[in-house]
């Protein structure tokens, strides 16, 4: 029996559902189903958009059927070859074999290819149109979105963009057409994501290209050919878009992918991700050996950091994350951080070749700080997971500044934080998320806001026996004139806090603008319990307290003792009395957003906008202000004349 959904007075709905389906395309498990999407317009002239799998063909027929109510059809517009949209063609044309086939050169050879088909089509290209009555359709050409033949439609009549696979979601459509007769954002966004990503995510040029084209026009509703039809508030879908065909993270976070054996390297990613959460940072943790490398490759596209922790095996990397590694290579995932853990019991092995695949991905920024465990973790581990911690909670306070907030932040992250020396955090960090469906609305802690804390930064020693150390702190303040006090929150995973805790006094030696970015990386990124910081410092200078202190780039020293000392979580707060403190230069104290703008490297440039021509056959892209006028697609074979600019 049909069932069918009116979408407006002369566009009826007639595809079909598929919920038994086990893997889509042979690789992507559907545990809530596929629809299959057919559009039928009942104009002067019928027009049917695509067909549907031949899993559903019945249905699919029936409905049509019930639709056309004893009309024939009169066009079949083709916008995609891949079967599932196209395997019940053959079908359609004996049933009505007086169906106009319209399409594109492209598919005409596709049709040949896959069916034997050799149709009299009515051939389109780039804003061609036809009209069929009431209704004007323009056919627009969206190589490579997902393949090469595809074009998308748009209805100049009634705003209507049949976008063939772009805006397409996994899940059967359970009764209800539109995507806002759902909560959409909540319970179909995930797999939207899924959808687009693992399907179409690595041709991300060709969809921004198509969503350029589509900005020109005044679209009022998407049809696409799986899921839900858009007919309002489809903006938040198309910033989604936008994010996922420019390798945009959408949230600031980090993924965390692991690979062991007997739960070592395991250890450490937990660990890491603890470390990560106490700092405000959300985390997704991943073990590759059983979770499904579409969600994982679906989770890299929404999140701003990775880190990946695999085993050595066989003198290689473990072989599922090798798998996860080369997907999403494959998907040319780009414009991330990433962090690399490895084990090995005798010749780690993993951490350099996991390094050396990301290489070749286009713009990852690769921390140096990889953590390597013979077997089991070790206290030295440990430091080294805090660095990375650390380097991460830097990068991503550094993304945060640089898109003024624009990403928003999955789990927040403190601004306050410079090389190991981490400052005070934010603490826990509420995301309208964390609430949704709750019925409440929860108040958003934006890490942004952080930003607007005015800091100065410090470099903080300590002395314990022979031992000097130090780290860079923002968090001084004096508390107090009478008697003088002042306050320090040190990290407790900073040695100079331990330090501190033990002997109870420290210096203070206020940064001045001319510090140079080797002090932070001589005192912030690195940990004194494996190295000595002060090693060929050039200078040797103590106050009365017996502590060193910093003689250049700094403009006052401060020695205090500890008369309290607070423990507050991932901190500890130290109330102090100044014994001693003088002045040494004239140059203004540095600022954390004078580090910012001026002292620390600026990050790798955004993904810069595409300067080439891309082949309105198959959708490759060559790089460069001039196509030489003789070129030839490497892909197709098709010449200069079937490219445009981007
Ligand atoms: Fe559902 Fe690329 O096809």
């Amino acid at each position: 029996m049909h069932c069918i959904k009116k979408i407006t007075d002369d566009l009826i709905w007639v595809g079909a559902n598929d919920r038994r389906l086990a893997m889509f395309e042979g690789v992507y498990s559907v545990p809530c189903g596929v629809s299959y999407n057919s559009y039928l317009l009942l104009d002067d002239k019928t027009v049917l958009f695509d067909t549907v799998d031949k899993s559903v063909f019945r249905r699919f027929i029936e409905n049509l059927t019930f639709a056309l109510d004893g009309r024939l059809l009169d066009y079949l517009v083709i916008q995609h070859m891949e079967p599932d949209h196209s395997d019940t063609i053959c079908e359609l044309v004996l049933r009505y074999p007086n169906v106009k086939i319209v399409c594109n050169t492209k598919t005409v050879t596709m049709l040949n290819q896959f069916y034997n088909l050799d149709a009299d089509a009515h051939i389109v290209k780039e804003n061609d149109v036809l009209c069929t009555g009431k209704h004007t359709l323009t056919f627009i050409m969206a190589p490579m979105v997902h393949w090469p033949e595809v074009m998308v439609t748009f209805d100049q009549t009634d705003k209507i963009l049949f976008s063939a696979d772009a805006f397409g979601t996994f899940g059967a459509l359970n009764g209800a057409l539109f995507a806002d007769e759902v909560d959409f954002n909540a319970d179909y966004m995930d797999e939207a994501r899924r959808y687009y990503t693992n399907i179409v995510g690595k041709y991300g040029v060709q969809t921004c290209s198509l969503l350029e084209k589509a900005s020109s026009l005044d679209i009022k509703m998407i049809c696409p050919l799986h899921g839900f039809v858009w007919r309002k508030n489809f903006t938040d879908i198309i910033s989604k878009y936008l994010l996922w065909g420019n390798y945009e993270p959408e949230e600031y976070g980090v993924l965390i992918a692991y690979a062991s054996v007997y739960g070592n390297t395991e250890n450490a990613a937990e660990i890491l991700s603890s470390i990560l959460r106490d700092r405000g940072i959300k985390t997704v943790m991943f073990d590759v050996s059983v979770a499904r490398s579409s969600d994982i490759v679906a989770e890299a596209f929404k999140l701003s950091h990775f880190v990946f922790a695999s085993t050595t095996y066989n003198a290689g990397i473990f072989i599922s994350m090798e798998e996860l590694l080369n997907d999403l290579a494959a998907h040319n995932i780009q414009n991330r951080t990433v962090g690399i853990i490895e084990n090995g019991s005798w010749a780690a092995s993993s951490g350099k070749l996991i390094r050396e695949k990301l290489e070749k991905c286009k713009n990852l920024n690769i921390l140096e700080q990889c953590v390597s465990i013979k077997s089991g973790l070790k206290d030295e581990q440990i430091t080294q997971l805090g660095a990375m911690a650390d380097a991460i909670v830097i990068d991503i306070s550094a993304r945060v500044a640089n898109s003024g907030g624009a990403t928003s932040s999955g789990g927040g992250a403190s601004a306050s934080s410079v090389g190991s020396g981490s400052a005070v955090n934010s603490g826990s960090a509420t995301s309208s998320s964390d609430v949704a469906g709750s019925g409440e609305v929860a108040p958003v802690i934006d890490p942004a806001a952080m930003f607007k804390f005015s800091y100065g930064l410090f470099v903080l020693t300590a002395k314990d026996g022979c031992k000097d150390n130090g780290c860079i702190i923002n968090t001084p303040t004096q508390i107090a004139s009478l008697p003088l006090r002042i306050s320090i929150a040190v990290s407790k995973s900073n040695f100079t806090c331990d330090m501190i805790a033990k002997t109870g006094v420290f210096n203070l030696s206020v940064l001045s603008i001319s510090v140079p970015f080797e002090l932070f990386k001589q005192f912030g990124f690195q940990s004194g319990r494996e190295t000595d910081k002060f090693t060929n410092c050039g200078y040797a200078d103590r106050t009365s307290n017996g502590v060193r202190y910093i003689p250049e780039h700094v403009n006052a020293v401060f020695s205090a003792k500890v008369t309290e000392a607070y423990d507050y979580g991932s901190h500890t707060l130290f109330i102090a009395e100044i014994t001693q403190s003088f002045v040494l230069s004239k140059e203004p104290s540095v600022t954390y957003q004078y580090y910012f703008d001026n002292i620390k490297p600026k990050p790798q440039p955004k993904i810069e906008k595409k300067k080439g021509f891309i082949c309105k056959i198959c959708g490759y892209i060559y790089e460069g202000d001039q196509l030489p006028p003789d070129f030839i697609c490497p892909i197709c074979k098709h010449g200069a004349i079937d490219f445009e600019p981007l």
